[in-house]
């Protein structure tokens, strides 16, 4: 991620130490470790990254606080990507080849289930504030439905409403929780932390439009998962939702994308209407406006080195390829 070059020498070291203490919660089984070792390889480390910097925002909060949580994130996260994996039944993520390729998704769905588990067991072992397990219990069930809406109307063309409804419900919160939990840990006044969870919601919403356009329009040796996934799946996201509402070609783009079979030509001819449109523009213009909208919510009463970070890693989110 290229926000790391630019963080404090002391969320740069504190990187290198999630690192490990992910590792160390995929270590108690030979199996797991085996199978989740080449799974968590490659991640961006966003959302622990956030509840660090967060947590640090005003002053510093001792590692052993928020060592355990962050790494539960990440968990939570992989966990949610292995599901999320046998649904799609992509065959890779991370650059890698997804656990439902390899063990099929019998096994894929308990690796799944144990990263959770072990999530929600490193914090309950930690005697974090009760209000983490509720807001954790939360992101997940709320990342459940956005999936659940999404899978129960494949193939047919969401309302922009219903849209924004689908990626607040999987990523704003998820990112918005990582955010209001470090504040949390930290001891913030009630305000403090609903302005970093504001943050966390605009930069979530940015974030998922771009992980949208990357569909269509990133690098899969970047990216490290396939391109055109979510048409050839039936997912359809905002690029294709701003084109159908603006291309002279609309009617053949809609019979494409929801004929419940896509071919790899289809797929082409999808991305060829779609870049012949403002749509790529569109999707960057709302994931900028968004991506303002969370700049608004970092106060100039943060340390100085976590709000520089807070603002590239906003910066990133619209910029990035990965
Ligand atoms: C992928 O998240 C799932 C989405 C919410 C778009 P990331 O893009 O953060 O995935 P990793 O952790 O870097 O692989
Ligand atoms: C987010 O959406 C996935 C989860 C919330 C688990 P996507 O389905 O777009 O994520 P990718 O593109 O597979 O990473
Ligand atoms: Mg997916
Ligand atoms: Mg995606």
């Amino acid at each position: 991620m290229n926000f790391v070059a630019t963080l404090s020498e002391t969320a740069a070291k504190n990187l290198r130490e999630l690192e490990e203490n992910i590792r160390q919660a995929i270590s108690d089984d030979e199996f797991i470790f085996e199978a989740c070792e080449p799974l968590i390889r490659g991640g961006k480390r966003l959302r622990p990254m956030l509840m660090l910097l967060c947590a640090n925002a005003k002053t510093s909060c001792p590692n052993e606080r928020t060592m355990p949580l962050a790494t539960a994130l990440e968990l939570i996260h992989t966990a949610s990507l292995v599901h999320d994996d046998i649904i799609d039944t992509s065959k890779k993520r991370r650059g890698v080849e997804t656990a439902n390729s390899k063990y099929g998704a019998q096994i894929a769905v308990l690796i799944g289930d144990y990263l959770f588990a072990k999530a929600f067991q490193l914090v309950a072992e930690n005697n974090y504030d009760a209000r983490v397990q509720a807001i954790l219990s939360k992101l997940v069930k709320n990342l459940c439905v956005g999936e659940i809406r999404q899978d129960r109307s494949l193939f047919a063309v969401p309302t922009m409403t219903e849209y924004y409804t689908r990626i607040n419900l999987k990523t704003a919160i998820f990112l918005s929780s990582c955010c209001e939990l470090g504040a949390i840990v930290a001891q913030m006044d009630s305000h403090e932390v609903e302005t970093l969870s504001a943050y966390g919601t605009s930069l979530g919403l940015a974030f998922q439009i771009i992980d949208d356009l990357l569909d269509f329009c990133g690098d899969e040796k970047v990216t490290g998962k396939p391109h055109g996934s979510d048409l050839k799946s039936g997912v359809i996201t905002l690029p294709v939702i701003r084109a159908l509402s603006t291309s002279d070609e609309a009617p053949a783009l809609r019979k494409i994308v929801t004929s419940g079979a896509v071919t790899c030509d289809q797929i082409a001819t999808a991305i060829k209407i779609i870049r012949g449109t403002d749509a790529v523009d569109y999707c960057r213009t709302r994931a900028e406006a968004h991506v303002e909208a969370a700049r608004i919510n970092l106060s100039s009463s943060l340390k100085v080195s976590v709000r520089i970070a807070l603002e590239r890693i906003a910066e990133f989110v619209v910029d990035r390829t990965r």
